[in-house]
């Protein structure tokens, strides 16, 4: 006697052996990606052969499937949920996602220095002024908001920068940290409200960002709403009206560039990105950026003594004067960084419209640099 010819049916489900990884598209640039991968992406214990079918959470964006295939000329920038589906001929299905990213046509890759830039404390002392007493008053080292879990290194910085003027970490590859954040305007903006992602404005103005680094109580924001410079920094990522991108994603289109990978090992010994190393580098960059060059600097020298009327004229001898003393500014604005010590109602709106802080308490950034954040627009 011999055996049934019949093989007796499995129930083996299909299996996933070969997951598709996220992929790089370019607006108006053609694509095409076989998300079948020939198909092997999937192994089926019957063999009978699997059919592929690919479907598109949300818009196409000018892309198009045709079994495991996909091609077509990407239309906007963004991120696209792409779900491949493997068939066999008794109806098994099993199904797996991944993620398309389109960038922007417009994109640069930023070119980094042969030597890192300094951005350390040791390849850029502070100077005796702010690290010492001085009769202005205050000590800015004593406001220092650096924590001891995330000092300032120069390959830290330098990733920092790099993810501070790209328009990646924004849904359409338009907004950058610096959009808002302009160096010729102190790292302010010269418009009243800023704009965001797809014309959306900011409910309130940009603050500059010089001297960041110096302020005791480490909470961010006009009305101290972040509890330190690293939290605050991801808030704007996903700020709808700012640049409107989830962490998710933000992770997903950083890991497809060709530079990144290499920056996060500079900056933290291995290729991971991760969204704690993203706020701790972003943090590292912000915290560099010390005014320690004006004016006023020249009058310490490097001895830590001031000598105003070496360098200043006589109005502004009155002005630094008068700022100490009589006028009381120094009281708000002080140490020879001129930041703030708390948040303050100064007293200029009759009726309160913004409580900030709670009764119009505000926080203000240091006044370096003050004369560059007018408002033009
Ligand atoms: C669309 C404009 C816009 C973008 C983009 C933007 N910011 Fe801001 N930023 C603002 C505004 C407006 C505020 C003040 C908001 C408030 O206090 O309510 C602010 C406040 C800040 C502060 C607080 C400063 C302080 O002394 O408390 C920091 C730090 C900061 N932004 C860093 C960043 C970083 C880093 C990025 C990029 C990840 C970024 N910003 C992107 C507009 C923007
Ligand atoms: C009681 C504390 C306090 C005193 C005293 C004070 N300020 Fe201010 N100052 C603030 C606060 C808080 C802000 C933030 C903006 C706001 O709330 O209007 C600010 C904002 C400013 C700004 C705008 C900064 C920016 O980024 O746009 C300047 C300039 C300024 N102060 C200068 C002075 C001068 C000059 C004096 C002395 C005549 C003075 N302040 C006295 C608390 C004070």
């Amino acid at each position: 006697m011999s055996e049934s010819p019949v093989r007796p049916v499995s129930t083996e489900a299909i299996t996933l052996v070969s997951p598709n990884v996220p992929q790089a598209a370019m607006v108006g640039v053609p694509f095409r990606y076989d998300a079948s991968k020939q198909g092997t992406a999937f192994s089926d214990p019957r063999r009978t052969g699997l059919t592929y079918v690919v479907t598109f959470a949300g818009p196409a964006n000018g892309l198009a499937a045709s079994g495991g295939e996909i091609a077509g000329v990407p239309i906007t920038p963004g991120l696209q949920t792409v779900a491949v589906t493997a068939r066999d001929t008794t109806g098994q299905v099993a199904s797996q996602q991944f993620a398309i990213v389109v960038f922007g046509a417009d994109l640069t890759t930023p070119t980094m220095p042969a030597v890192a830039y300094g951005y350390s404390d040791a390849r850029v002392p502070l100077p005796r002024h702010f690290t010492e007493p001085t009769p202005v008053g205050g000590l800015a080292l004593a406001a220092d908001n650096t924590p001891a879990v995330n000092r300032t290194t120069d390959a830290g910085a330098a990733l920092g920068r790099v993810l501070f003027y790209d328009p990646r970490l924004s849904v359409d590859d338009r907004v950058s940290c610096a959009s808002c954040h302009v160096q010729q305007f102190a790292f302010s903006d010269s418009a009243r409200l800023s704009r965001g992602v797809r014309g959306a404005r900011t409910a309130r103005h940009s603050m500059g960002l010089v001297n960041a680094r110096f302020y005791a109580t480490g909470r961010f924001f006009w009305d101290e709403r972040a509890a330190s410079l690293e939290a605050l920094v991801l808030q704007p990522i996903q700020d709808p009206a700012e640049m409107a991108l989830s962490l998710d994603a933000l992770v997903t289109k950083l890991s497809l560039t060709s530079y990144y990978p290499a920056l996060f090992t500079g900056a933290f010994g291995s290729p991971e990105i991760t969204t704690d190393r993203v706020a701790r580098a972003l943090a590292q960059f912000t915290r560099s950026l010390v005014s320690t060059n004006a004016k006023i600097d020249r009058a310490f020298g490097s001895n830590g003594v001031p000598n105003f009327a070496a360098v200043f004229t006589a109005e502004e001898q009155l002005g630094q004067e008068l700022f100490v003393g009589r006028a009381g500014c120094a009281r708000c604005h002080g140490t020879a960084a001129h930041i703030s010590d708390a948040v303050h109602n100064t007293g200029l709106d009759a009726t309160i419209t913004d409580a900030g802080a709670g009764n119009g308490r505000f926080k203000a950034p240091s006044l370096r640099n003050v004369a560059a954040r007018a408002v033009h627009a």
